[in-house]
């Protein structure tokens, strides 16, 4: 039996269905059931490398890394601030960039994660802290997250909601495991934006949060800038999805050239500061965003 042939046949074993993920889905009503919908585990064991790559970077841990900031909002600026009741929508005003998948949990759901991240700070049981942050743990930004559920949101109109369990990708590379549908919006800044950039919530509100592709846009593409998010952050240095951002020395040393290229130029960052969301105009000489603390 040719080489190939085997692979195939190993793959059609575990071909096991995927989860059923996308549109047309009923709502979660636990966290267990919202990530069975979105089960990656078995994307994971068929592209191994990428789940290494990916299990380092900051999108494996999009919640649990942000828990102070989300606490306050959820604890603060919603009741206090606004006087507003938690609902779904208040959540999702930071979940939907944060979790994706958010977006089929029930509004119940939705509540009780908002609120397992007050928990999660406030707690004074430590034994209650491990546990809750464990539970949130199993809501980041994923394989499913990103070639699927926000596949075609930067063009709605055009590319309606994503197809029910296909997997969207550059090459349009088959696979008996799924359906695979070629899609030039993941080569996109714009795909990174809709989570770089800004959120504009139900009721209007917009959310600006340690974001910068304002700075890409107006700053370094304004300026002549040609290459896309990805070139940057995951073709060169064959950085594929560890996603290297501000915590990793490498592509920071690198980032001196390329701040270079933008240097002096005015341009609006919004940055999540406790209980308020101010725009605030800066000389940014970062090229990005002004860096945190
Ligand atoms: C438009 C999508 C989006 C929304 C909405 C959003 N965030 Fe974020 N958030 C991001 C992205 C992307 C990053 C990573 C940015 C970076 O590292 O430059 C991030 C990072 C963070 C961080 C980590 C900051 C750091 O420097 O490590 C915190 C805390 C945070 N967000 C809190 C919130 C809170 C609170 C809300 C709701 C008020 C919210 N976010 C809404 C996209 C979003
Ligand atoms: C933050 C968004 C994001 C996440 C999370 C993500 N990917 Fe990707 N992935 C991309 C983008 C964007 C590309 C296309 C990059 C390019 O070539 O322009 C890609 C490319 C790929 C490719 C094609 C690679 C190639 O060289 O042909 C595979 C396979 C893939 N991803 C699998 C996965 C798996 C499995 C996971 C989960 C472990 C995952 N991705 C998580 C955004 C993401
Ligand atoms: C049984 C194995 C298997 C599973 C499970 C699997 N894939 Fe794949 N995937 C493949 C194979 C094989 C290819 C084609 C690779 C090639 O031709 O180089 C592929 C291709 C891809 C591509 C590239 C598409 C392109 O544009 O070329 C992406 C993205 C991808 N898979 C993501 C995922 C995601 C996300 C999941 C989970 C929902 C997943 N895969 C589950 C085997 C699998
Ligand atoms: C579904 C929303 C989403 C999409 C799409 C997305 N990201 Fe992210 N990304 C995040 C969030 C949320 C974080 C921050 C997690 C944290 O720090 O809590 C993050 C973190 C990062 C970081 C690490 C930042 C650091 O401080 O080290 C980099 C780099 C990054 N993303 C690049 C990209 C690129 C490039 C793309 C497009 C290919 C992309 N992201 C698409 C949500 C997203
Ligand atoms: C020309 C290359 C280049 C392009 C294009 C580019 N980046 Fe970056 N990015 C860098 C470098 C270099 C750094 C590290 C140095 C720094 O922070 O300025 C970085 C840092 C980041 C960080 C971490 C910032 C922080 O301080 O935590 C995030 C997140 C990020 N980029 C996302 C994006 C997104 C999203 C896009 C597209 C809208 C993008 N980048 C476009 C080169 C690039």
């Amino acid at each position: 039996m040719s080489k190939k042939l085997l692979v195939i046949l190993l793959m059609m074993a575990v071909m096991l269905p995927l989860s059923a993920f996308a549109e047309g889905m009923k709502k979660a009503d636990t966290i267990d059931e919202l990530v069975k919908m979105f089960d990656d585990r078995k994307c994971m064991e068929c592209h191994p490398q990428i789940a290494k790559e990916w299990k380092e970077s900051f999108h494996a841990k999009s919640v649990t890394s942000s828990l102070n900031g989300m606490r306050n909002f959820f604890a603060i600026g919603v009741p206090t601030e606004w006087e507003r009741e938690l609902t779904k929508a208040e959540a999702l005003k930071c979940l939907d960039c944060h979790v994706p998948e958010i977006n089929y949990a029930s509004e119940k759901l939705a509540v009780e994660i908002a609120n397992m991240i007050i928990k999660a700070i406030d707690s004074k049981s430590k034994s209650e802290v491990k546990k809750i942050t464990k539970e949130l743990s199993k809501l980041r930004v994923g394989c499913i997250s990103c070639h699927n559920i926000k596949a075609t949101s930067i063009a709605k109109g055009l590319m309606g909601k994503p197809v029910k369990d296909a997997v969207y990708g550059v090459n349009g590379k088959e696979s008996p495991a799924h359906l695979t549908i070629q899609t030039n919006a993941l080569r996109t800044s714009l795909f990174c934006a809709q989570c770089h950039g800004k959120y504009v919530a139900a009721d209007g509100e917009i959310i600006m949060c340690n974001t910068l592709s304002g700075s890409y846009y107006n700053g370094y593409v304004a300026n002549g800038g040609g290459e896309t998010c990805q070139d940057c952050h995951m073709k060169k240095g064959k950085r594929g999805h560890f996603f290297p951002g501000g915590h990793d020395l490498e592509i920071v040393k690198e980032g001196i050239g390329f701040n270079a290229n933008i240097l002096g130029v005015k341009h609006t960052v919004g940055k999540w500061i406790p209980t308020a969301i101010v725009d605030i105009a800066i000389d940014n000489k970062s090229g990005h965003r002004v860096p945190d603390g």
